[in-house]
């Protein structure tokens, strides 16, 4: 039975069809309610708007429920790797065994950037932040890698090498801000283990590979993979909608990502528990703060658009920052304050009423500190397994029927028609 909303508008009514998904969600259509009522709507932030329908991620925030094309994000971060669950959004099915092992001799093919790249890394200033280095180097890919001859060619190519050079460039941009050596990739290692080597390998010291740090790795790229509309892939799909190509998409999204409010928020955590720590560990204070309407102040890592539970993914992170402390035996005075605010925040009315629970950037800055990435990087971590998201939301957009090019209107508010002042007038 097909279901209708009415609307009544200056005496008349009118119909629009209710959408439903397959979880049952449903959605007004009202693709013709401007051409039949005149109106537009208005919504800031988009918060009750669905941009696409889309079949690769479901979440649901009341019951803090998270799945990749169907399956729970629990199994995934069990059973999965990264470069598995980064086929299964871009593809929509798990690889078999050889597409595996195709997909690893394409990732090994692609994995070094263009030397002359090294250039425009050397001239980055020593401070630039790396989420600015890699948005830049993302977008520059293009004029190093040009477009191919035909369209499947042109898309297969351009994912493989985003999804291999990405943690290339993400290791070169931290090696030359410390004016090292860059490392090259080795084939022999797998994308984890891969991104580490670059990372810490030097040629007075040797980067022992650690399977725990290198596991850790993968499941904290698998709980970052995707997530359905957020602000940056929201922006990837909008820049994307003006068939721009997929590097200069996802370097809008890498940009889009770097927002302390978004992305970011991994390392504004750590900065905001150092804060607390300097001040004797006060986290009463933060929290006392971030419930003053007078100051701007959020407790950061806290609170999320569609989770009005906890996070799942900040679950399994919690879960895992825990395991990987102790079985390096490592002891971080920011993970036991980290808890406690949770606690204070979480037994407080102004959380509660609001629904306010940590978020995956919670604790991940902690699991990231574990593996020695300096903070200025996190952002950089969350970039890099966000990408098979953004490749995978961009491509389902490429083929969608119903695709559009993206421009929302707007309800005007500045003066009216008004004459023009000459300057000896003013
Ligand atoms: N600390 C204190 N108060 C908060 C927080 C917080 N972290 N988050 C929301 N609130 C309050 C708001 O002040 C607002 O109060 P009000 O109703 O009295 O005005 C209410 O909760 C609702 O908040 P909004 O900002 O309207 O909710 P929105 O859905 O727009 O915000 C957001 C979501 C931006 C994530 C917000 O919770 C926030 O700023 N959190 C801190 C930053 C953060 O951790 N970002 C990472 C999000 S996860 C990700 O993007 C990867």
């Amino acid at each position: 039975m097909s279901e209708y909303v009415k609307l009544e508008f200056e005496g008349k009514i009118y119909q629009f069809p209710i959408v439903t998904g397959t979880e049952g969600e449903k959605a007004i259509d009202i693709s013709e309610l401007r051409s039949s009522t005149g109106l537009i709507t208005l919504d800031p932030g988009y918060a009750n708007t669905g941009s696409c329908a889309s079949s690769i991620t479901f979440m649901d925030g009341e019951k803090g429920i998270l799945r990749y094309r169907g399956i729970p994000i629990e199994q995934l971060a069990e059973h999965s790797s990264f470069i598995e669950t980064a086929y299964l959004l871009i593809n929509g099915k798990l690889p078999t065994g050889e597409e595996l092992k195709q997909i690893s001799i394409l990732f090994n093919d692609h994995s070094l950037v263009h030397e002359d790249m090294q250039i425009f890394y050397q001239n980055f200033p020593r401070g630039a932040h790396p989420m600015g280095i890699l948005s830049s180097m993302a977008n520059a890919l293009r004029s190093f890698y040009p477009e191919l001859q035909t369209i499947e060619e042109e898309i297969n190519i351009t994912v493989i090498r985003l999804l291999s050079k990405v943690r290339t460039m993400a290791a070169m941009s931290y090696k030359i801000s410390r004016g090292h050596k860059v490392v090259y990739p080795r084939p022999d290692y797998k994308y984890p283990a891969n991104f580490l080597h670059m990372m810490f390998d030097t040629p007075v010291k040797p980067y022992e590979i650690n399977e725990t740090l290198v596991r850790a790795l993968d499941v904290f790229w698998i709980l970052h993979a995707d997530h359905e509309q957020n602000c940056s892939t929201s922006t990837v799909r909008l820049v994307g909608s003006g068939r721009v190509n997929l590097y200069a998409a996802i370097s809008a999204g890498i940009s889009a990502l770097w927002g302390p409010l978004h992305g970011g928020a991994n390392q504004a955590v750590i900065d905001m528990l150092k804060e607390i720590q300097k001040d004797g560990g006060n986290h009463q204070r933060a929290v006392e703060k971030a419930k003053d309407k007078k100051d701007p102040f959020r407790l950061m890592g806290f609170g999320h658009r569609v989770y009005k539970a906890y996070d799942p993914r900040a679950k399994l992170i919690k879960k895992m920052c825990d395991k990987i402390l102790k079985e390096l035996d490592i002891s971080d005075p920011l993970l036991d304050l980290a808890k406690e605010l949770e606690e204070v925040a979480l037994t407080d009315d102004y959380f509660i009423e609001k629904n306010l629970y940590p978020n995956v950037d919670f604790y991940s800055g902690i699991v990231l500190r574990a593996m020695g990435i300096p903070t200025n990087m996190f952002t950089v971590m969350f970039a890099i397994g966000r990408l098979p998201g953004w490749i995978a939301q961009w491509k389902e957009s490429m083929d969608d029927p119903m695709w559009k090019l993206g421009r929302p209107r707007q309800v005007y508010t500045g003066p009216s028609i008004t004459d023009y002042i000459p300057i000896d007038q003013r």
